[in-house]
């Protein structure tokens, strides 16, 4: 068996710096805004690995069934030594994809560190052949890729692609193109335009752990700068938005109150009903998808969706 390669490609406090001035903006601007990879401590990794097993949230279900049935054709197509996962987490559904690929090398790469040390550790004990090189890294930044045999894969999976901006989507995949070189791949995973209804519900749930998902970012601000927001003075709030086809996850303000957050030394004023935004998740059509690919250089050549065509996965190529 390899060991476990793990390599943080920040410091811990270039991680330190990035939350603050994303807390110190968000907090200072109206509407007031928090990024979603703030989530992702190990409480809110657990969270999301929860919600992937309700019954209303489809996604990771959906996109299971690809992976499942459609491994051996992306085999096919990509012919990949390398596999490289953005966002990784628990890497789980990834395992239909390792068995069919059978890289050599897996770079998950995810900023939850617990996450990935977690799967890393369990696909090495699993896999002896696999070398397994984990990156605890934010993917919206540059990122410096270990030297591994071609072809190379990035896969992006569960729709993450959706909880960036549009622009920050523009941006990132210009940069996953520019990790490629003629020969590899990308093969993205994208939640698709549905009735509100099934939508709102994937992100309101009955037990409520979507909600305490959304509250863990207060906790981590809380816990990281000292700040003193009570999770229970906000209302989770999961609502579509019809014009941009996303859904938005905001925290409502129960009442009108001062959050402090020491750290910054800053006082903030929340009025009651007050919103915050905290997650955009993006649905997508696939003529959208294909722009997209397409304006950072990237040719579609493979579009698979689950029987319901809840959900799909391409395959673009760098011509
Ligand atoms: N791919 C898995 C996990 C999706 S959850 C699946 O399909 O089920 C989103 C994952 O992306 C989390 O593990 C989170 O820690 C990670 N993540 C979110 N923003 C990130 C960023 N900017 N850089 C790196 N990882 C990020
Ligand atoms: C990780 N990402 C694709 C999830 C999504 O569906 O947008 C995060 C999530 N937010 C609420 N529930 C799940």
């Amino acid at each position: 068996m390899s060991p476990l390669l793990v390599t943080r490609t920040l410091p811990e406090d270039a991680t330190d710096a990035a939350l603050r001035a994303d807390v110190r903006h968000g907090l200072t601007v109206q509407p007031k805004w928090l990024p979603p990879k703030w989530f992702y401590d190990a409480r809110g990794s657990d969270l999301f690995e929860q919600i992937t097993e309700l019954p209303e949230y489809y996604p990771t279900r959906a996109e299971r069934e690809i992976l499942a049935t459609r491994s051996g054709e992306i085999t096919a197509a990509s012919g990949a030594r390398t596999l490289i996962e953005l966002g990784s987490g628990s890497s789980e559904k990834t395992r239909y994809l390792l068995d069919a690929l059978m890289p050599s090398v897996y770079v998950p790469v995810d900023v939850s560190e617990s996450a990935l040390t977690q799967a890393g550790q369990a696909l090495v004990e699993a896999r002896p052949e696999l070398e397994v090189h984990a990156l605890i890294a934010d993917f919206t930044a540059p990122l410096a890729l270990p030297a591994t045999p071609g072809p190379r894969l990035v896969a992006f999976l569960g729709g993450t692609i959706g909880n960036l901006l549009p622009d920050e989507r523009a941006k990132f995949l210009s940069s996953v193109r520019s990790l490629l070189a003629p020969g590899d791949g990308l093969l993205l995973g994208t939640d698709l335009v549905k009735d509100e209804r099934v939508l709102v519900r994937a992100y309101d749930d009955a037990a409520g752990v979507t909600a305490a998902f959304n509250k863990n970012v207060l906790a981590v601000v809380d816990r990281e700068l000292g700040a003193d927001f009570d999770p229970d003075a906000f209302d989770h709030v999961a609502l579509w938005d019809a014009g941009q086809e996303w859904i938005e996850m905001r925290l409502r303000s129960r009442v009108a109150q001062t959050v402090k957050v020491p750290a910054l030394d800053l006082a903030v004023d929340f009025a009651a009903g007050e919103e915050m935004r905290t997650e955009v998740s993006a649905k997508f059509r696939k003529d959208g998808v294909s722009a997209e690919l397409a304006a950072a250089d990237l040719e579609l050549t493979h579009w698979w969706t689950d029987a319901q065509d809840r959900f799909a996965l391409s395959l673009s190529v760098v011509r």
